[in-house]
């Protein structure tokens, strides 16, 4: 994330799903006391305010994130140096730091891993970081086509290309598989999980394509922004959103076949559809 300020001004959506998430898993949840994290934390406003509340009173908390400048915010606002802190890691790193192996009690992480491209690797961090017979709760974007697809196209276009690299980094793991909920449920338990929970569900909770652009935009996977001259950057996001909206209400007309053409010129309240994947998993018991 290159801008946690922005992107906490407009994470509505995000702050909704994890809500929902911790509702969902509630009875779960209270009793976790403890050590737990929040990977791919952003800039803390929902590990501050909705997954610590949550918890059993003597648990503390650690944010994660690969940024440093977002765990700095973090930090400033939100961490208390009694029950919440934040710490810069990436959790695709191939030398986990000796100091984060077998200590943690639960592992959240909502709207992150979907920029992991080693999938196996992240996921057997976490399982490392965990105690044994401890948990985790994951959100994770799975099927995005208004972004990912454009993304994908605007990676290879000579333009662009020199700023993004690899195009698969613009695109979720999950996001062209056929089955993700088995792929997801099978990756875990081949890792060592016990997953309890393990569903892949279509959302449609994400309605301004403007409000949606700039928390996209504001991650750390589009840094590379930054070192674009300014004129070259406004035809990025021009484009983008415009691929966006034109994905979305194709989709959206598609599924309902009714919808009015004056509507779609604005194409403003216009949902667009993504799916996410959620796994509540534990590590086995050595
Ligand atoms: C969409 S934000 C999610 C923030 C928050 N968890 C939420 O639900 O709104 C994704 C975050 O994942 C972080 N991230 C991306 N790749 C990461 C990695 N390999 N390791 C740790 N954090 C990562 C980004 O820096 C960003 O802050």
């Amino acid at each position: 994330m290159i801008n946690p300020e922005q992107y906490a001004s407009f994470d509505n959506m995000c702050k909704s799903n994890a809500s929902n998430i911790i509702n969902e898993f509630a009875k779960d949840l209270k009793n976790i006391s403890g050590k737990c994290m929040d990977v791919g934390c952003g800039p803390g406003d929902i590990t501050k305010n909705i997954l610590l509340p949550v918890l059993n009173s003597k648990a503390t908390m650690i944010g994660t994130d690969i940024m440093e400048n977002v765990v700095e915010y973090a930090n400033k606002t939100y961490g208390d140096k009694e029950r919440l802190e934040f710490e810069v890691l990436d959790i695709q790193t191939k030398n986990l730091p000796e100091k984060y192996i077998s200590k943690f009690d639960h592992i959240f992480s909502f709207h992150a891993l979907q920029w992991c491209n080693d999938i196996r690797q992240m996921f057997e961090n976490i399982y490392c970081i965990l105690r044994p017979g401890k948990t985790m709760l994951i959100l994770s974007i799975a099927r995005c086509k208004a972004l990912y697809e454009p993304l994908e196209i605007m990676a290879q276009d000579i333009r662009y290309a020199p700023y993004m690299g690899d195009k698969k980094k613009y695109v979720g793991s999950f996001h062209y598989s056929a089955r993700p909920r088995e792929e997801l449920k099978e990756l875990l338990e081949d890792i060592g999980f016990q997953v309890h929970h393990c569903s892949h569900r279509e959302m449609s909770n994400c309605t301004s394509t403007e409000i949606f652009m700039s928390m996209v935009t504001s991650q750390y996977t589009f840094a590379f922004l930054d070192k674009m001259p300014h004129n070259l950057r406004q035809e990025f996001k021009n484009e983008l959103e415009h691929m966006f909206t034109e994905i979305k209400v194709k989709q959206y007309r598609d599924r309902l076949g009714n919808y009015k053409l004056h509507d779609e010129k604005k194409g403003t309240n216009i949902p667009a559809e993504y799916t996410v994947l959620v796994a509540y998993a534990q590590k086995n018991v050595a």
